[in-house]
């Protein structure tokens, strides 16, 4: 197997997202999917320069839907019409950009009807970027069935050719290694069906794969040389949280998340991996002989309530074989980051202005499969939106009142893992009655904790845009939203434009922070999952609950957004979460 092409990401590039046939395996067929460009599965991989503009001239070549009969016209959004014209919205996952550039669900374009154009300055930190469609409703199937793909950001440290100043391996030796997870039919099609409990047709809230795949191919064979490597992994996965090990037990040293290179190595046997999460890993194959063999394997079962509908683990996802070449013979580095650029840590943090509480919940509980996920218990169209200031610091208190992990990601930003903390959850819903779906609620956690928090593993110490929420934990990151002279854009446009976001409430979400004593303390380095220690104490004080607001924007003014009003949305990255409707509009107010 190769990786995709490469494609500089330096101007202009046409993207067309289109219908293919792929073979994912030599003992399946070629069934019908999706892919950018010219591929029938996934899209290139995108080489951006940090201060080069990149233009997207997306278009929407689709044809017939591959997964026709799994398209749920209940979702909000979803037209009978999309089984045969599918829309598309392409977002590039992580970049920092205007919110008409952003891919927002509902700015859909659909096939065969022009160009849409979305910009990306490139003014950030260089890090593992990715493409992949956003339509409202249809995501789970769009993704699916092949639209995703990689962009690469560099800098001058990190070059992505030998001139790299970090001394990390590059060309053939930095390796993206997409992760999928996919279910076949009998006959050897993409099936997104994990339950016969739901019927076709009908959103049934997570396809867990029990195939693993890697760029696009099924259980693939990956000749490697004896060196080290530089794997970017993204999981780009509908449902699982993985956790990585190589088959041998070899170490891994992670070096990167999303938003770019950790301040020095980590090494691990193993690590936990998120749908939207990436991993910039090296891995030193020197000491195997040719012809060796190392599988790439995940050790973590699906989750409570996908186990209880019978899913089982998805062990393998392919298999490295040594050649006989020697590969890149340079050594792990001992430190990645002193240098200019976001700094090691976030000191920000003492200025937090304000904590904002938002819960990641399945209203209506009881009913498995859920009959909906969401986000502060409201639905995409809910009118009340998080509206965090401009140039302003926040912790958010993510309460997953859910028995299973969520990944949370947040359009535009990245932000900082504070640590995770369990929570009384019976005593937390008994005290705050979560009211019908449609009423925000998100009440302080502080009361109801049931013990210390722990701070975030050792390989999601640096900069992320994507964080794995555990059921019955409060996750929190400390995040600063961006002003617009820093951006060189307006991040509210799409909201100033319009006559009536003058009148909206803007009273929640400033107070003053209690100071904070200390920046994240990531777990020592070199901390594997078994040795973790199960309760580092919490690096940072909370403000106090006075202090608190629980972002709502309570009504004095009209709150009903027009839909032009697209901002930027935070959302669950399992993908038929976010499809229904554990997905939220928010804004960046001046
Ligand atoms: Cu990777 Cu809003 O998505
Ligand atoms: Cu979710």
């Amino acid at each position: 197997m190769v990786p995709p092409p490469v494609r500089s990401g330096v101007g202009d590039l046409s993207v067309t997202a289109r219908s293919g046939r792929a073979r994912m395996h030599r003992d399946l067929p070629s069934v019908p999917s999706f892919g950018y460009s010219d591929m029938p599965y996934l899209g290139a991989t995108i080489d951006g320069r940090i201060g080069e503009p990149t233009t997207f001239r997306y278009r929407n070549e689709l044809l017939r839907h591959p997964f026709a009969a799994d398209i749920d016209t209940t979702l909000h959004g979803v037209s009978e019409s999309y089984r045969d014209r599918p829309p598309n919205s392409l977002h590039l996952h992580g970049a920092v950009t205007a919110p008409d550039s952003d891919g927002n669900p509902e700015r859909l374009l659909m096939p065969r009807v022009g160009t849409a154009v979305h910009h990306y300055p490139n003014r950030q930190e260089a890090g593992h970027l990715w493409y992949h469609d956003h339509a409202m409703g249809i995501t789970r199937t769009n993704v699916y069935a092949g639209l995703a793909g990689n962009f690469l950001l560099r800098d001058d440290h990190d070059t992505g050719d030998a001139s790299n100043r970090l001394g990390l391996p590059s060309g053939e030796y930095e390796y993206p290694l997409i992760l999928q997870e996919k279910i076949f039919t009998a006959d050897g099609h993409m099936s997104l069906r994990s339950t016969p409990v739901v019927p076709q047709g009908r959103w049934e809230g997570g396809a867990v794969g029990d195939v693993g795949m890697i760029n696009g191919t099924v259980w693939p064979k990956i000749t490697v040389d004896r060196g080290l490597y530089r794997f970017r992994i993204l999981n780009a996965g509908s449902y699982s949280v993985w956790t990585l090990h190589l088959s041998d037990a070899t170490p891994m040293w992670v070096i990167g998340n999303e938003g770019g290179v950790l301040d020095a190595p980590v090494r691990v046997r193993s690590f936990r991996i998120a749908p939207g999460e990436r991993y910039d890993v090296l891995v030193d194959f020197s000491g195997l002989r040719p012809g060796d063999t190392v599988d790439l394997c995940n050790r973590e079962d699906p989750p409570f309530q996908a186990a209880m509908l019978g899913e089982v683990r998805m062990p393998v996802f392919g298999r490295f074989v040594a050649s006989s070449r020697t590969g890149f013979r340079g050594r792990v580095p001992s430190r990645l980051r002193g240098r200019p650029g976001l700094p090691d840590v976030l000191p920000p943090i003492a200025t937090a202005t304000s904590v904002r509480n938002v819960t990641v919940s399945q209203p209506y509980a009881l009913r498995l499969p859920p009959a909906i996920m969401s986000l502060n218990n409201l639905r995409y169209s809910d009118p009340q939106l998080e509206m965090p200031r401009q140039g302003t610091t926040e912790i958010w208190n993510i309460i997953n009142v859910t028995p299973d992990p969520h990944p949370i990601h947040i359009h535009l930003v990245t932000f900082r893992i504070l640590g995770r903390r369990p929570l009384r959850t019976v005593e937390y819903q008994a005290a705050h009655p979560q009211p019908a779906i449609g009423t925000r609620w998100a009440p302080a956690p502080d009361r109801f904790y049931a013990g210390p928090s722990l701070g975030p593993a050792p390989w999601e110490a640096g900069w992320k845009d994507t964080v794995r929420t555990d059921g019955g934990t409060v996750t929190q990151v400390v995040v600063r939203f961006p002003a617009a002279d820093e951006l060189g854009f307006d991040p509210d446009a799409t909201f100033a434009a319009d006559p009536l976001a003058g009148t909206l409430d803007t009273t929640g979400g400033r107070s003053p922070a209690a100071p904070v004593s200390a920046p994240p303390a990531p777990m020592a380095p070199g901390t594997t999952p078994a040795e973790m220690p199960s309760a580092p104490a919490p690096s940072v004080t909370p403000p106090s609950d006075h202090s608190m607001h629980d972002g709502m924007h309570p009504a004095s003014g009209p709150h009903m957004h027009p839909s032009t009003l697209q901002g930027y949305v935070w959302h669950c990255h399992i993908l038929d979460h976010e499809d229904h409707d554990m997905m939220l509009r928010y804004r960046v107010r001046a």
